[in-house]
Parts: C-alpha cells; structure tokens; sequence
C-alpha cells in the first residue's frame, strides 16, 4: 500500500533554514504533518561557535533535551526525517529525537541537506539508533538545493512510493 498523507509525518533540525526549506517543499508536494525538532536550549547562531559546539556534542555523544514532543506518534507509519550533515553525521538532537519515539516496523526515510559531504556516516548512525525500522530511498541535498529542489524532491517522492 503506497503511504498517504494522513500516515506520514515531516520531522527535521535545521540550524541554518536549508533543511527548514526541504521539510517544506515536501510538505507542499504531500501535504503531510510537519514538526520541527527544537531544542530547550539552542545551538549559538554564530557559526564559528556552533561548529565547536556541535563537535563537542558528538564526541560526547550528547543527548540534547528538546522542548516540542509528538503527541500521537502511533498515528505515523512513515517518518521522512531531515537534518544538515554536521561533522559528517547526524546532529545529535536528531539522536535525541530517535531515541525518543519507538519507529520500530516503521519506515524512516531521510532528507540531508550537508556542504558537499552528502550523508556522510549518517545513515549508519540512524540505523544503530533505530535497527528495527525500515530505511527508504535517502534525499541529499546540496545546501539548499537550488533551482532543482522541487523537481528533485518531487522524484524522491515518487521513488519511495509517496504521492
Ligand atoms: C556544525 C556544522 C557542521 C557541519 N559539518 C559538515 C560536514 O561534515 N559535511 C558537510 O558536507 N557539510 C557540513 N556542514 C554544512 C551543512 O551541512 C550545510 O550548510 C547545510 O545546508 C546546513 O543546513 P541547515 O541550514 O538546515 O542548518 C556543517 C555545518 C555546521 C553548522
């Protein structure tokens, strides 16, 4: 049975607004619940500082708090789950965000948006945290995605067997 809308949530981090951009050209093409994964205190808006903060945070494999929470994640049998490529793996509220919610039997199918490094180990990293889910086709985009993003979203979709 091919996914619809009703079953389908849009979850992303984004820092920059690259990923914020993909989660919502998606949620144009499908229509699906889109939720942003926020954190209680967030990363420093200078660069420089959230490039070290953001390694820190993976050395120590941290599990920042977040301050949104799904009510029904029972609702959801595919999750289409967006972060940036951030030192060439998953930003760790996307691992706070996993370790949350059980998507055991679901479907995971991820959007990247990195600066040239595409998924980098992040697919492994989502899979340790998630072994009984099922991953679709993954999404990398470069940056925000340019002129393309819509039609390549739109192939993605069709890839995966939503809409
Ligand atoms: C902390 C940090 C680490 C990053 N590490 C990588 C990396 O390892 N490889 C890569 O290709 N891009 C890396 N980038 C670039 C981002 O993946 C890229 O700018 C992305 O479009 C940002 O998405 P956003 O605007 O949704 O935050 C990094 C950016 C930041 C802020």
């Amino acid at each position: 049975m091919a996914a619809n809308k009703n079953n389908i949530l849009i979850a992303y981090f984004s820092w920059g607004g690259n990923t914020k951009g993909i989660a919502e050209e998606i949620h144009r093409q499908t229509g699906a619940d889109l939720f942003e994964i926020v954190l209680e205190k967030p990363y420093s808006s200078d660069y420089n500082t959230v490039l070290k903060e953001a390694q820190i945070d993976q050395r120590n494999q941290a599990r920042p708090k977040l301050s949104k929470h799904i009510e029904n994640i029972q609702k959801y049998d595919t999750i289409l789950i967006g972060y940036p490529n951030w030192w060439a793996s998953i930003p760790m509220p996307i691992a706070s965000f996993l370790e949350e919610y059980d998507l055991a039997g679901k479907k995971i199918i991820v959007f990247c948006s990195h600066g040239g490094g595409r998924f980098g180990q992040s697919l492994t990293a989502i899979s340790k945290l998630e072994p009984n889910a099922i991953m679709g086709e993954a999404l990398s985009v470069h940056y925000s995605g340019g002129q393309n993003l819509k039609n390549d979203v739109h192939k993605w979709l069709e890839l995966n067997k939503i809409n």
